[in-house]
């Protein structure tokens, strides 16, 4: 790539700002959920993370526990940017997170200040990083004082292991708590990671009311409801698909008859436009200006390459938004 060509990448991406902050994310980010863990092929892995770099995507959304095995998506992704992305370290938004299980015992799991430090500690380790752009809190602990999680996360901007901070699946009314907490510290909630897709909408009941009065920005994760809004599971389970695979988390049992209907109907809609499926689900999350960016989850370049397309027609009718209320039964 030229100089002139690596500059342009930048000019056919469009960025969000984040909440009410001076961070611009891309419309779309990469996440590293599944596909880049020490199951995956290296190769495989890496074109993704280059790929997705080389068109303006800026954004990489990882987790301590990404893999399998635990640990190991941070590590592909330290290796890509030793080996490849060196040098490159300022243009990239890499975020991390702790929440969910990720070693035995009483301090691997869950919100104390004692887990999390420890983590990201391990998270900088593996990515053979001093800081991440962003760490969240990666789901609510009822058994842990909001407080205490909350210092943990200030604590980490003051140490300068995290520049912004954030919280994931957290219910409108914790939202709200935890800003304030944070607020109070001197340390802003930047962003909020919920799930978000045609199928699943219940953020619209109330958090994106909180994030808008907070100035909390929004990643919306599972755009394509893990594949099933691209419409592959139509005719069955494709053999390489994440229903198939044994690590996946998207069960064969998940894939419902009355979720395969509705998918079937708001393909049509996706036929008038002129986009797939996969575009439709993702333009669809778009159209909102309270999200940030997409997250999104790829195992081939295509995948990457539909998203990219998606971007490119994210205005809906009022007629369209209607009908797809309607199917999906909103
Ligand atoms: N905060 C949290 O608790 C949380 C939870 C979940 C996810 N996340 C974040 O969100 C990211 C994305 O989640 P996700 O992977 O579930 O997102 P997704 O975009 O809903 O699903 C991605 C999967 O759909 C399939 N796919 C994508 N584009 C396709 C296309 N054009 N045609 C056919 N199949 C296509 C691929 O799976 P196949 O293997 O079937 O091809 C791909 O891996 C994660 O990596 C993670 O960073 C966060």
């Amino acid at each position: 790539m030229t100089d002139m060509e690596y500059e342009k990448k930048y000019e056919s991406m469009r960025y969000r700002f984040c909440g009410e902050s001076g961070l611009k994310l891309p419309l779309v980010s990469l996440g590293l959920w599944h596909n880049f863990g020490s199951v995956d092929v290296h190769e495989n892995s890496r074109k993704l993370i280059l790929y997705a770099f080389d068109q303006g995507i800026t954004h990489f959304d990882l987790a301590n526990n990404y893999g399998p095995a635990f640990g190991t998506a941070e590590k592909t992704f330290g290796r890509v940017l030793k080996e490849d992305l060196a040098g490159h370290r300022d243009e990239l938004v890499i975020s991390t997170k702790a929440g969910y299980y990720m070693w035995p015992g009483p301090y691997g799991n869950g919100g104390s200040r004692k887990y999390l430090l420890a983590s990201l500690d391990q998270s900088l380790q593996r990515m053979g990083l001093d800081y991440v752009d962003i760490f969240y809190h990666h789901r609510p602990d009822p058994e842990t004082p909001l407080e205490e999680t909350m210092m943990a996360l200030d604590y980490m901007v003051r140490s300068g292991k995290a520049l912004y901070v954030g919280i994931s699946s957290y219910s409108p009314e914790d939202t709200l708590k935890a800003s304030k907490i944070l607020a109070s510290l001197g340390t802003p909630c930047r962003i909020h990671q919920p799930k978000y897709n045609m199928l699943v909408r219940d953020i619209e009941k109330g958090l994106f009311d909180v994030l808008k009065s907070e100035g909390i920005g929004c990643a919306v994760f599972s755009p394509l409801q893990q594949g099933i809004l691209t419409g592959k599971y139509l005719q069955g389970i494709p053999p390489d698909s994440r229903a198939a695979r044994p690590e996946g988390f998207l069960k064969p049992e998940d894939i419902k008859p009355e979720i395969l209907e509705k998918v079937r109907a708001l393909s049509k809609i996706a036929e008038k436009r002129g986009q797939t499926m996969a575009q439709l689900a993702i333009s669809w999350v778009l159209w909102r200006p309270e999200v940030t960016t997409a997250l999104i989850g790829a195992r081939k370049i295509s995948h990457i390459e539909d998203a990219l397309k998606a971007i490119q027609k994210i205005e809906f009718s009022q007629e369209e938004l209607t009908k797809i209320d309607e199917i999906v039964g909103e």
